[in-house]
């Protein structure tokens, strides 16, 4: 079954109208005196839409001080702090600029030790469990339909875990490193099961990607194809522009 999609003219407005769903969620659970439990993603795609959440922090008192985060992977072996470890994005760009409490952010370490990741990532998925499930995970798209790091091939049940990236995906990020050599060969995501036990979805995608966005939209539902398994998600937008919603 088609994906449902909303259609902006570019991807300001597409975060403008991301962040402000966001926004009502944290309000409407503020108001319940509930927490607010955010799936959240990094690469280029999602940085306006955290930019717009900021904004509403500060002109608009938007507090994150109910919100609870999972992020959705990060690569491995990667310290922490390094410029380009999804920990330092998150914090660039949303955390450092926000009420939110430390204590409650939550994103794969590429510090975690080899032996112990299997642990981890089972610890993981029970923190999701233990805040009561995401109540909306956002998500981009890899121009190979990956999903978080969930390469083609990663099955519908996987869980969070350490996967080998495709190269292409290497290829793709090797902008935020000094060379290709340097991007890491691994990465820990948030399984394919993860990401689908959200009651909501809202995938974003601007710009080149409009013949992975028609096949994740309404192509067949297959391993090979990532986010086409979305189709089958009861609660899931995909907001695009009109560049990635062309093949439609
Ligand atoms: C990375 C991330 C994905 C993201 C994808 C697309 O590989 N792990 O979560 O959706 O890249 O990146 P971009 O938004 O820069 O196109």
């Amino acid at each position: 079954e088609k994906i449902p999609c909303e259609i902006f003219s570019n991807p300001k407005e597409g975060s403008r109208y991301v962040a402000k769903e966001i926004a009502t969620l944290i309000k409407d659970k503020q108001a319940k005196g509930e927490k607010c439990v955010l799936g959240l993603a990094t690469g280029s795609t999602p940085i306006n839409m955290y930019a717009e959440l900021v904004r509403l922090h500060k002109e608009e008192g938007l507090s994150f001080k109910n919100v609870i985060t999972f992020n959705l992977d990060e690569y491995y072996p990667l310290e922490k702090d390094a410029y380009q470890s999804y920990w330092s994005f998150m914090h660039r760009h949303l955390f450092n600029h926000i009420d939110i409490d430390p204590a409650n952010i939550h994103i794969p370490n590429g510090e975690w030790q080899k032996e112990t990741i299997k642990a981890r990532c089972q610890e993981y998925e029970q923190l999701i469990d233990n805040a009561g499930g995401i109540d909306l995970q956002v998500l981009g798209i890899g121009n190979n339909g990956h999903i978080g790091f969930n390469e083609p091939g990663s099955s519908f049940f996987s869980k969070t875990r350490l996967i080998n990236l495709d190269n292409s995906t290497r290829v793709a990020n090797a902008r935020e490193f000094q060379n290709i050599a340097k991007v890491p060969r691994l990465a820990i995501t948030m399984g394919i099961s993860t990401i689908m036990k959200s009651k909501r979805i809202i995938l974003m995608a601007w710009g080149f990607k409009a013949a992975i966005i028609a096949k994740s939209v309404e192509g067949d539902v297959t391993e090979q194809v990532p986010a086409s398994i979305l189709q089958q998600h009861n609660n899931c937008t995909f907001v695009l522009d009109e560049n990635t919603s062309a093949e439609l």
